[in-house]
This record gives structure tokens, sequence and C-alpha cells, in this order.
């Protein structure tokens, strides 16, 4: 079986300029937002990766017509007329679960399969049932697909999240821009998707106020009042600061564009207490040091906290560092399997329940890895930069999940980095 993996060679280079691409943890959100309106939403600045490609799918199943022009989408949405979503394209990517809220707004009815969990977690959704069930929705669970309805349609509420959930607050948001009245999320999100979602439901005609903060309000609107709108996507953080951890980790220069500051607040903060010097400006990031890395303490936090999603990245900067950190993964509950695959590069952890004792060590082996999630992969192929010998990651998948042209972005930084066909089994 014929197997492609992605191929370092430690050349320890990796220096000069990149592009962040949109944001993959928006873009599918603003996707599924677009069911809202009538009429055809352009969404710009959207990468090209394979959840993107998943979620274009779905809305193709509910009777949208979803074109490319390079990193712009076209979302025609006057023929959505299904409300269900098959098993086969949730059980692929569970952020399809963005659509109950949007279908539930727009049908009043919605049948999408349960999202099943993945490698870092059951990824339940109680806090997204127990919101919308707030607003007037009632669920059945039958078969594995959820049935939503709304006997007496969508009623703004006040409700309050146990956790700051992502996922449900973006849910909420949705079927709260077209609920009868006045609601409340508080204990939102805040992670900066979240703004970004309210703007672009705001310039559909929407009326979210305090987006970005634990409180949310939404005066809701008819249905019909909602128009088709076009809007930019915001650049990933996340990809941004996986490369700017690749550029701490290797110690040269390395700027990453199309990315506010303002999103990485925390991660930038871990990286100065590391040893880093961090530039600035509007858009735009820099990353230098010139001694050697510092140990430190990571606790993953909802936003502003440090973001779960660069965790494996951090550890991986631990690993390399002088002296012992400790690394403290509070959002999921398995999210420390890309500890197993470093230490088969030479690095020294240890796994006591949610927290990892990462002792520093003087250089790594390059050696056979795998992806177990996106983050963890793009974290792999950073270490085999800085490792002796050859690094093979498979189940590249992954990565192609959230990162857009990883290897040419890489590459174009210098480091010796290539896909390639293998043929035997795979790991
Ligand atoms: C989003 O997931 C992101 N995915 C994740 O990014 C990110 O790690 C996460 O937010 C946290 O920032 C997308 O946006 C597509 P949550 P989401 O709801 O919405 C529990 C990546 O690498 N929970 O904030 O699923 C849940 O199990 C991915 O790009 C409940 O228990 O995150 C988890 O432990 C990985 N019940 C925690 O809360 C619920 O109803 C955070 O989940 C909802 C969540």
């Amino acid at each position: 079986m014929s197997e492609e993996v992605i191929i370092v060679r430690g050349n320890n280079t990796l220096t000069g300029e990149v592009n962040a691409s949109g944001a993959k943890n928006s873009a599918l959100k603003l996707m599924a937002a677009a069911l809202l309106a009538n009429g055809t939403t352009k969404l710009h600045n959207v990468p090209v990766i394979s959840d993107i490609t998943i979620m274009g799918e779905v809305l193709k199943c509910l009777g949208a017509r979803v074109t490319r022009e390079g990193h712009t989408l076209s979302i025609d949405t006057v023929n959505v007329d299904k409300h269900e979503t098959p098993y086969e394209l949730v059980s692929k990517m569970r952020a399809s679960i963005s659509v109950l809220g949007p279908l539930i707004g727009r049908f009043g009815v919605a049948r999408v399969a349960m999202p099943g969990g993945c490698q870092i977690g059951a990824r339940k959704i109680d806090m997204h049932l127990v919101g919308l069930e707030a607003l007037g929705v009632h669920f059945r669970v039958q078969h594995g697909f959820l049935e939503a309805t709304t006997p007496n349609g969508l009623v703004g509420a006040h409700v309050v999240l146990d956790f700051p959930s992502v996922g449900a607050t973006e849910n909420l948001l949705m079927a709260a821009v077209v609920s009868e009245g006045h609601t409340v999320i508080e204990n939102a999100a805040r992670e900066p998707e979240i703004a970004d979602l309210a703007n672009m439901l705001n310039s559909m005609g929407a009326r979210v106020t305090g987006a970005g903060s634990s409180i949310i309000e939404i005066e809701g609107v008819p249905l019909e009042s909602l128009h088709a709108c076009e809007h930019t996507t915001v650049g990933d953080r996340i990809e941004a600061g996986t490369f700017l951890a690749g550029g701490a980790l290797v110690g040269q220069p390395l700027t990453v564009r199309g990315i506010d500051p303002g999103f990485l607040r925390m991660a930038l903060m871990k990286l100065t207490a590391m040893g880093c010097e961090v530039e600035t400006g509007d858009d735009w990031i820099t990353v230098r040091r010139y001694r050697p890395l510092q140990a430190t303490e990571i606790q993953t936090l909802p936003h502003p906290g440090f973001p779960t999603d660069l965790q494996a990245q951090f550890m991986l900067l631990c690993a390399c560092a002088q002296g012992n950190s400790v690394v403290t993964e509070n959002v999921f509950e398995n999210r420390f399997m890309f500890a197993a695959e470093l230490s088969r590069m030479g690095a020294d952890i240890t796994i006591d329940d949610h927290h990892a004792l990462v002792r520093g060590v003087d250089h790594l082996q390059g050696a056979p890895v795998k992806s177990t999630d996106l983050r963890a992969g793009a974290a792999l192929v950073l270490a085999g930069i800085v490792a002796e010998g050859e690094t093979k990651v498979y189940r590249i998948e992954h990565i192609d999940r959230g990162y857009e042209d990883y290897v040419g972005k890489l590459q174009s930084l210098g480091a010796d980095v290539r896909r390639e066909m293998l043929d035997g089994p795979s790991l």
C-alpha cells in the first residue's frame, strides 16, 4: 500500500518571510453562516486545505453551489432546500456540526449526523444542544442523527455556557441572529474567529455586539432580512504560530505576514520568556533568537489563554530548551500523543495525567514518526528540521487538513523538506 509522507533532512535552516493563509477555524464557520441568507456569498482569503473542501461538499449536499477562484469561495445558497447532512461527510470532519445552527435558523428543522470523537478527545456537543434548547430547539437522537425541531420557533434567551466552547458559541450565535427577541451568550468563547464570524453576520444584516468578549448580545432579525455578503477571512493565528515556533526553534530571523499580532499575544509572550526577540507590526510578526531556548511553563486555556492548538509546537521548543518545562493541557483530554512521537526522536518527556514534564535535551535524532493530529504533524516536521539525519512523517493527511502548502512554505524558508510517495506498510 502506498502512502505519501513528508521527508525532512536536519539542515537547521528556517529563515525569511512567509504569508499566513486565512484561518481554517474561521472560514469553516463563515461557510456555514452563508446558509442564513439567499444569494451568493463571497469569502476571500479562504485557505486551500482539505477541511474546506469537505465543508464545500456538505454545503453542496444541502443544495448550495460552491465554486473557488484562487483563495475566494463563492457560495450560492438560492437552491438550498435540504436540511440533512450525511454521516459520511460529518464523520470525515467534525466541524460539519457548525451547519446545525444555520440550518435551524434557515429551516426551523435540521437533521445532522452526530460527530464522532477524534484522536484528541471525545469532542462532545452537549453545550451546543443545551444552548440551542434554551432558544426553543427540541432534539431527538435517532440512529446516530441529531433531529432538531422548533415547534414554537426560535426565541431569544439568556444562555450561560458551562465552558467557553468555540463551537457551541458559534452554533448559538448563528441560530440567535434569527431568533425572536434578545439573546445573551454568557461565558462565550473569545477566540478571534468568533469576532470574525460576528463581523460577517453583521454585514449580512444581523445585530451582534460583544463578540470577542465573554458576553455576546444578539438582537434577532427576520431571516428574510439577512442578505448575502462579501467577507475576508482573518489570518490563521495557529498556522502563524506554527511557523513562529519553527523560527524560534532554529533561531534564525523568521517573519510571518498577514496576521494580527493581537491574536497571538500569549504565544508571543511565551516566545519572549523562552529567550526569543519578537517584533510586530500591524499585520506581521518577526521572531529572532540569539541565545539558547530557556525552559518555561505552559497552561493551555481558552482564548486569551495559551492556545491548545500550539501546545505540540511549544512542547517541541521545550524539548530543545535548557532546563525542565511543564506543559499542562487543560482543553482536551487526550492531546499529548505528540509526546510519544517526539520521544522517538530523543525528547525526554514524562506524562502525568494532563501534565507533561519536558526535560530539555541537546539534540534530536531523525526518525520515522506519525502525525496524530494536524498540529502534532506540523510540529514533527519542524522537529525534523533540527534533528540529526532524516525524519519521515507519516499520516500527513492530518497536516493537509489545516495547512495550505506546508511543505512549499517551509521550502521557501530554506528547509530541506519534501513530499514523497512511499510503497510498503504505513505506520
Ligand atoms: C475548535 O474546536 C477548533 N476547531 C479546535 O481546533 C480548537 O482546538 C478548539 O476550538 C479550542 O480552541 C475548529 O474551530 C474547527 P471547543 P471545538 O468546543 O469548537 C469540550 C485544530 O487543531 N466540549 O472549544 O470543538 C470539548 O470536548 C482544532 O484546528 C464539551 O465538553 O472546541 C473540548 O474538550 C483542534 N461539550 C473543549 O470543550 C461541548 O458541547 C473545547 O471544545 C463542546 C465542547
